[in-house]
């Protein structure tokens, strides 16, 4: 069926009211609808093509030296989506775990972890438009609100086009108390070393993937909290557009 309205369309029906008498309009209807998720299906199929494209090139020169050497603020991205597996790459890199007692891929005064991670998703094949969380222990995102929030999130960040035109914007915060319960007001100091590790994490792994990013430290902190629905006790410190290489 789906290959048969690839080929052929949904040549016959009217395009919309009144009902075309070649074909009767319920079968119209079910032909559109096939369509459409036949489009959708082949839109997915291009972003991993282009995922798989871009790493089969970085695969190439992926020594860690290359990776270094490759890193770069981009700015300006193709109109190609993400895939929800390179968002969860990019993620996993900043703060995934890698030891059964909580040991994560970023270092951490104290071992007490005070960042914590959201995306706004925007243009990811298979991941609606939303705010989402990024949970380490399970690897896992969970929605914290629905609707692309890019274009807010450019505004707050002084009107940047970049932050709007990334695929997701990567927004990382932290939670100081989590450190300066322990470390008193040096903890403001290591929160702020910390967010450095895990940002460098995301741009080796973007570079790895192929894919371009900057990151952005100038944006409103109060309205960069409310347009992700941070908690109070976050604060946010980094926003991060990532898109595919033009
Ligand atoms: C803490 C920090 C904040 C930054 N903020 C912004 C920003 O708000 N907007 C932007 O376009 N780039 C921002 N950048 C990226 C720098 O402009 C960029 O790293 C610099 O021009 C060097 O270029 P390169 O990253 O390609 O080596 C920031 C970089 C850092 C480390």
């Amino acid at each position: 069926m789906l290959t048969a309205v690839l080929l052929f369309g949904t040549a016959g029906c009217a395009p919309a009211t009144p009902p075309s008498p070649a074909t009767p309009d319920s079968e119209c209807d079910l032909l559109r609808a096939e369509l459409a998720k036949a489009n959708a299906e082949l839109e997915k199929l291009k972003a991993q093509l282009e995922s798989a494209r871009a790493e089969i090139t970085t695969a190439k020169a992926a020594s860690l030296e290359d990776l270094l050497r490759h890193r770069r603020s981009v700015r300006d991205y193709a109109d190609a989506p993400l895939t929800r597996d390179e968002v969860m790459k990019l993620l996993w890199a900043a703060q995934g775990i890698t030891r059964a007692w909580g040991g994560r891929t970023a270092p951490s005064a104290g071992a007490l972890y005070p960042l914590e991670l959201y995306v706004a998703v925007g243009n990811v094949v298979d991941l609606s438009p939303g705010v989402y969380k990024y949970h380490p222990r399970e690897n896992k995102l969970t929605l914290v609100k629905e609707g692309d929030v890019r274009t807010a999130l450019a505004l707050a960040s002084l009107g940047q086009r970049s932050v709007a035109d990334g695929a997701i914007d990567i927004v990382i915060a932290a939670v100081y108390e989590r450190t300066m319960v322990k470390y008193g007001a040096r903890g403001e100091r290591y929160v702020h070393i910390e967010v450095g590790h895990a940002a460098q994490n995301i741009c080796l792994q973007a570079v790895a993937l192929g894919l371009g990013l900057v990151t952005i430290g100038a944006f409103q902190d109060s309205a960069v909290a409310k347009i992700i629905g941070m908690s109070p006790d976050e604060a946010p410190l980094y926003v991060i557009p990532v898109g595919r290489l033009e």
